[in-house]
């Protein structure tokens, strides 16, 4: 994948709120193009994976279970500086230390639930998005 692309999920408090359509719309605002978008539940086993780099942390299992207890939207985004660019719009892990009118601020309930998840390296967005897409699905 392109280093000017990111990869997101829109997480499962997200879907389960309503808050798809606006989350969406500020991150198209924002200068996105969307590559590749879909509605999407993870299992268990996809979850473990995609989240292996935390599976020593103590809360590995509760991260496992809030991914996995309903439907994502996964999407590839594109603009210049997408890594760096997405992870200011979306502001910090926890809500409360977040920047205002970052997604994370008017959006997330906790650092647990957070709302979205964004690529933090060009290496990982390759790989999380290759990890919910096949090439033919990203436009
Ligand atoms: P993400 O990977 O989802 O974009 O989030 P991030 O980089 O901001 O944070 P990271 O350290 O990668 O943590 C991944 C996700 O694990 C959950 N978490 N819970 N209870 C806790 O202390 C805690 N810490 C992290 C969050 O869902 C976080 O986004
Ligand atoms: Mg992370």
């Amino acid at each position: 994948m392109r280093t000017d692309r990111t990869f997101t999920m829109l997480k499962p408090d997200s879907v389960e709120k309503g808050h798809v359509g606006a989350i969406l719309e500020k991150i198209t605002a924002s200068g996105f193009r969307i590559v590749a978008m879909k509605l999407t539940q993870m299992t268990t086993a996809d979850a473990k994976e995609f989240y292996a780099i935390h599976k020593e942390r103590p809360f590995f299992g509760e991260l496992v279970e809030y991914m996995t207890r309903g439907p994502i939207v996964a999407a590839i985004l594109e603009k210049d500086n997408a890594v760096e660019d997405f992870r200011t719009l979306i502001g910090a892990t926890n809500p409360a230390d977040a920047a205002e009118g970052t997604i994370r601020k008017m959006y997330a309930a906790s650092i647990g639930e957070n709302a979205v998840h964004g690529s933090d390296s060009d290496e990982n967005a390759a790989i999380e998005g290759a990890f919910h897409f096949a090439g033919r699905e990203m436009f």
